[in-house]
C-alpha cells in the first residue's frame, strides 16, 4: 500500500489562496499521518458522506478536496463520522485569469498564445461527449491533436446529458487534462434540441444535472467543474449553484447573464452583482464571466464580484493579450497585427482542427463587426475595404495564405505611417523645423 506523499507541492496552492502556508502544512501533515496510520491508500475510493466532506472543505478552503470517508466501527454520539479513514487531497489548477471555452476558436495555437499573454488556465472548446466516446476521428481531430504539455493546466469542457456517456468521455480525456467541465450555459438552438448546455440547467432537470456531476466526481481523479448562466431569479441561481457544489463540483464559472434567446446570447450587460452573491454563497472557487471589454475591466470585475478568477471569451478573440497584467486598454493596430502573425506561427506548429479556426481569429483580431453587407473590420478600415478583406480571408486555403493577408496589412500600415511622416516632414520643412516619428506621433523639433 503506497503511503500518502509529502505536502511540499500543496504549499504552492496555499500561496495561491493566500492561506498561511505553515498552518496548512501542519493540518495536511496531521491528516496524512492519520490516513497513513490507518493504512489508507492514496486514491482509494469509498462512498461519499456529503455532510462531512463539506465541513472538511470549509475548514481548509476552496482549493483542496478532502474527501474523508468513514467506516466508523466505534459508536460516536456526536458525530458518526468520527474517525478519519481516508483522505484525498487535490490542488486545483491556478485560475486567476482564464481563457474561456469557445467553439471554433479554442484551438491549441490560440490557447498557447493566450498563455504567453497572461492566461493561467485555459479551457478547450465544448466537445460533444457522445461523439468523443463513439467517434475516434472526432476525438483525434478536436482533442488529441489539440493538446500539449505546454498548455497546462487545461480544462476539458463537455456537453451532454447522459451520465454514463459523460463519464466515459471524461475518463478518456482525464490523462490529458487537469479538470473536466460540464457545459451548463450554452444557449444555442442545437443545445435546446439536444438538451444540453443552458437547457439542461432548467429547474426540472436539476436532479439529473446533480446526478451527472456526482457520477463524474466519483469516477474521476481530476476535479469536476461546471459553467453556468444565471437562472431566472438570483435565489434560484444560488440554489442551483449550491446543488452543484453539494454534488461535488470543484469550481463554478458563472456567465452573469440569463439564457436569453438563441440569437441574443450575449446581449446587454452581465449582472456582476449576481456573480458576487453566488461567490458569497459558495465555498468552492468561482470564476466571474462577462462585462470585460478592456484589460482594466478584469481587475474591476474581480474586485466587484470577489470571484477567485476572471474568465474571458470574446474580448480575448479581439485582443489575445488582454489577460496580461498591465495590458493596454487600446492596443495599437501594429500590436494587433503582430499578435495575429504570432498566432499563425503557433498554428503552423500546431495546426487547428480546421482552417476556419484561423480565419475566425483573423476576422475577430481585425475588428470584425456586423454581418452581411454591413460587415466591416474596424481596426483596418483605413487600410482595406471590408468586402476585399473578407474575400481574401475566405479565398485563403492555407495558413500560409492567411499569413500573406496579414503581412500585406502590416506592409500597408508601414506605408501609411511612412506617408504620414513624409507629409509632416514636408510641412515641417515649409516652416523650417525638423520632424521625426516617435511612438506613433510626429514630433517637431
Ligand atoms: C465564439 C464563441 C464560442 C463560444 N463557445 C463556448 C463553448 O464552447 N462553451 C461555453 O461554455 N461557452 C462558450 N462561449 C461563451 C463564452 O465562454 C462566454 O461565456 C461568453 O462569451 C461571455 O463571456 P465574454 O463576455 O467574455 O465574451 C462562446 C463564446 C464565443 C464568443
Amino acid at each position: 500500500m503506497a503511503p500518502l506523499t509529502d505536502v511540499g507541492e500543496y504549499g504552492r496552492a496555499a500561496e495561491m489562496y493566500a492561506w498561511d502556508r505553515n498552518e496548512l502544512r501542519k493540518k495536511i501533515s496531521k491528516l496524512i499521518k492519520k490516513a497513513n496510520d490507518a493504512g489508507v491508500a492514496e486514491g482509494s475510493r469509498s462512498p461519499r458522506f456529503e455532510k462531512h466532506s463539506n465541513s472538511c472543505i470549509r475548514r481548509l478552503g476552496g482549493g483542496y478536496f478532502f474527501e474523508w470517508v468513514h467506516a466508523c466501527r466505534t459508536s460516536c454520539e456526536t458525530c458518526y463520522y468520527y474517525k478519519l479513514f481516508y483522505v484525498r487531497i487535490m490542488a486545483l489548477p491556478a485560475h486567476r485569469r482564464v481563457a474561456a471555452p469557445m467553439v471554433g476558436c479554442s484551438d491549441l495555437a490560440f490557447r498557447l498564445l493566450c498563455r504567453r499573454y497572461g492566461a493561467d488556465l485555459t479551457y478547450t472548446e465544448m466537445l460533444y461527449a457522445d461523439r468523443f466516446v463513439g467517434d475516434e476521428e472526432y476525438r483525434q481531430t478536436y482533442f488529441l491533436s489539440q493538446i500539449s504539455s505546454a498548455d497546462r493546466p487545461l480544462v476539458v469542457q463537455f456537453g451532454g446529458n447522459d451520465a454514463p456517456t459523460l463519464v466515459a468521455a471524461a475518463l478518456l480525456a482525464q490523462p490529458h487534462c487537469d479538470a473536466v467541465d460540464l457545459n451548463l450555459g450554452c444557449p444555442q438552438k442545437r443545445a435546446c434540441e439536444g438538451l444540453y448546455g443552458a437547457y439542461l440547467a432548467d429547474r426540472e432537470h436539476w436532479p439529473r444535472v446533480f446526478a451527472i456531476v456526482r457520477a463524474l466526481v466519483d469516477a474521476l481523479a481530476v476535479p469536476v467543474f461546471c459553467k453556468i448562466r444565471l437562472q431566472p431569479t438570483l435565489a434560484e441561481t444560488v440554489r442551483f449553484a449550491r446543488g452543484l457544489q453539494a454534488a461535488g463540483c470543484g469550481l463554478l464559472a458563472v456567465h452573469g447573464r440569463q439564457r436569453g434567446s438563441a440569437t441574443r446570447r450575449r446581449a446587454g450587460p452581465a449582472d456582476l452583482s449576481a456573480v458576487r452573491a453566488i461567490k458569497h454563497a459558495l465555498r468552492i472557487p468561482v470564476l466571474t464571466n462577462g462585462n470585460v471589454r478592456r484589460a482594466s475591466d478584469i481587475e474591476a470585475a474581480l474586485r466587484r464580484t470577489r470571484a477567485d478568477g476572471a474568465m474571458v471569451a470574446e474580448p480575448l478573440l479581439r485582443n489575445p493579450s488582454i489577460l496580461q497584467h498591465g495590458a493596454a486598454d487600446r492596443p495599437s493596430l501594429r500590436h494587433r497585427l503582430l499578435l495575429l502573425l504570432e498566432y499563425l506561427e503557433l498554428a503552423a506548429a500546431h495546426p487547428p482542427p480546421e482552417l476556419q479556426y484561423a480565419r475566425h481569429h483573423l476576422s475577430w483580431g481585425l475588428g470584425r463587426d456586423g454581418a452581411g453587407a454591413r460587415l466591416r473590420y474596424k481596426h483596418v478600415a483605413q487600410l482595406v475595404d471590408a468586402p476585399a478583406l473578407r474575400e481574401a480571408l475566405t479565398a485563403a486555403t492555407s495558413l500560409h495564405q492567411l499569413r500573406e493577408v496579414v503581412t500585406e496589412l502590416v506592409q500597408r500600415l508601414d506605408d501609411a505611417e511612412a506617408a504620414r511622416v513624409s507629409v509632416h516632414e514636408e510641412a515641417a520643412r515649409s516652416v523650417g523645423t525638423r520632424a521625426f516619428w516617435c511612438g506613433g506621433v510626429v514630433v517637431f523639433e
